[in-house]
């Protein structure tokens, strides 16, 4: 299994595990996700949720090689399955992240509650790169935490940065040494799961409210361009050069 999940103390932890491929998501990983966070919601022995991934990788996003070969084609796809399900999780979300966290591995964390972050994180969301658009509502999610600026650059030029400047730009909660990390997310994921659930799940539903609709209306716009933009031949030159090992060349588009 490329998820795997454990269930202890309230917590379900939901981990990354397949590193010979830097945790990269295929859609059956992505249906696994959805299945698990939809489960999550109706079982009352779920009072927080842990996201975490590798040492060294968080994830590195979307298989490349999977949307070259499956693109998802409609709003039942395993991919919006998964972003429906964490963009309408009632429960409390905590994501411990350690190295790489491309593209959805870090737009996800526009939807989870609290986000720690290990020394050594890198967060990417290199959609332009590939030749597609946002995803996940970061279109919306990141101007509104970052500020319209600060979520352009990282939008439009697609480039790495690191845990200090996630924190600085509201992305991230609190940067931790590496060791520390998932002990740390551990702690404040049991507080959680301690407290009362009908209080948490209030005060989520409270803070998120003025945004789910306008989170669905986003997460639509960006699928009708995101689905088109998947099978276009510059993500297509970008996917196979990237599997090919050299840099692309879009040169040849207008
Ligand atoms: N999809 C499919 N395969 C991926 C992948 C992805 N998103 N990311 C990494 N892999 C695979 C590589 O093809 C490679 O496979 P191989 O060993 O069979 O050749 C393996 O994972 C290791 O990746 P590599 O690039 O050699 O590791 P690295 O440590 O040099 O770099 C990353 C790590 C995450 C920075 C880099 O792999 C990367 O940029 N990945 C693509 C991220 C991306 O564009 N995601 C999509 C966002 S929408």
């Amino acid at each position: 299994m490329d998820i795997e999940l454990s269930k202890q103390d309230g917590i379900l932890t939901i981990a990354f595990d397949r590193e010979d491929k830097k945790n990269a998501i295929t859609a059956a990983m992505y249906q696994q996700l959805a299945d698990a966070l939809k489960e999550a919601e109706q079982d009352a022995a779920v009072r927080a949720i842990l996201f975490c991934g590798k040492p060294k990788v968080f994830t590195a996003g979307n298989d490349l090689e999977d949307f070259l070969r499956h693109p998802p084609s409609d709003k039942d796809a395993p991919v919006f399955q998964f972003l429906w399900q964490l963009s309408h999780a009632g429960k409390p979300i905590v994501a411990a992240v350690a190295g790489a966290a491309v593209g959805i591995g870090t737009t996800l964390l526009l939807h989870c509650d609290l986000v720690y972050a290990a020394d050594n994180a890198r967060f990417s969301m290199p959609f332009t790169q590939l030749g597609l658009c946002p995803e996940a509502a970061s279109s919306l999610l990141l101007p509104h935490i970052a500020g319209y600026q600060r979520a352009a650059e990282k939008l439009l030029l697609g480039e790495p940065f690191d845990a200090l400047e996630a924190r600085d730009m509201g992305l991230v909660n609190r940067v931790l040494p590496g060791d520390e990390l998932l002990p740390f997310a551990r702690q404040q994921a049991s507080k959680l799961a301690a407290l009362p659930a009908a209080s948490i799940r209030v005060t989520k539903q409270l803070m998120k409210k003025n945004r789910v609709s306008a989170t669905e209306q986003q997460i639509s716009a960006e699928v009708e361009h995101f689905a088109r933009m998947l099978v276009a031949p510059e993500a297509k030159e970008a996917f196979t050069a990237f599997l090919e090992k050299r840099k692309p060349d879009f040169s040849q588009f207008a």
